[in-house]
């Protein structure tokens, strides 16, 4: 069986910032335009309601979390092993921390966009129905929020037990 090297496994952490802000800059583009600009007001964006989990929630998550945040994972796991000649604590928490940061975004994003337009629609048409819809909005971002934070702590953890693990090339012999 062919085997991947460590750094190929890297590749996804990339593509997944660049398809991030791909998605994150089209819906920018798409909030500033005047009819969806007016809609998305109309339902409370910036500030509260249904508006705000489309603009600024799943735009800032989108851009910041699934664009910027990988980039800096993958470019980290790169760069560490090269810049203190230390070895990756694990190569699995690699992994691991790259679907769970994944599913959390995007399970994050698709929670905030399916939420804000289905009960901004409701807003405006029928509050009562809003109100009950609303009820499913908080488990579901929780468990999305949960997967995100994840990633968030096995990068966190496999960054520490790098550093702490056997000395690398940092350190100078006397
Ligand atoms: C475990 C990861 C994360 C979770 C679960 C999470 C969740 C949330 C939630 C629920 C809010 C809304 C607060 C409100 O309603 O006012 C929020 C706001 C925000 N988050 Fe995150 N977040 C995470 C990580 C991040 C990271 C890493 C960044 C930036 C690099 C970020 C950027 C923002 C920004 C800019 C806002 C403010 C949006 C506004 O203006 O209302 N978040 N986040």
């Amino acid at each position: 069986m062919r085997q991947v090297s460590d750094h190929c496994r890297l590749v996804k952490y990339f593509l997944m910032s660049a398809t991030s802000l791909f998605i994150g800059a089209m819906h920018g583009m798409l909030q500033v335009f005047p009819p969806i600009r007016s809609w998305l007001d109309s339902i409370g964006s910036p500030y509260g309601g249904p508006g705000h989990m489309i603009d600024p929630l799943a735009h800032a998550h989108m851009n910041l979390v699934g664009g910027v945040v990988s980039l800096a994972m993958g470019t980290t796991y790169y760069l560490l092993p090269r810049l203190t000649g230390k070895t990756l604590y694990s190569q699995r928490l690699v992994q691991h921390n790259f679907w769970w940061l994944f599913f959390g975004v995007y399970g994050f994003y698709s929670a905030q966009m399916i939420f804000g337009i289905w009960e901004g629609n409701l807003m405006l048409h029928d509050r009562t129905a809003m109100a009950h819809v609303h009820h499913f909005y908080g488990p579901v971002v929780a468990v999305a929020g949960t997967s995100m934070a994840v990633g968030f702590i096995i990068y966190f953890v496999n960054i520490v037990l790098t550093m702490t693990g056997p000395s690398g090339t940092c350190t100078k012999e006397e």
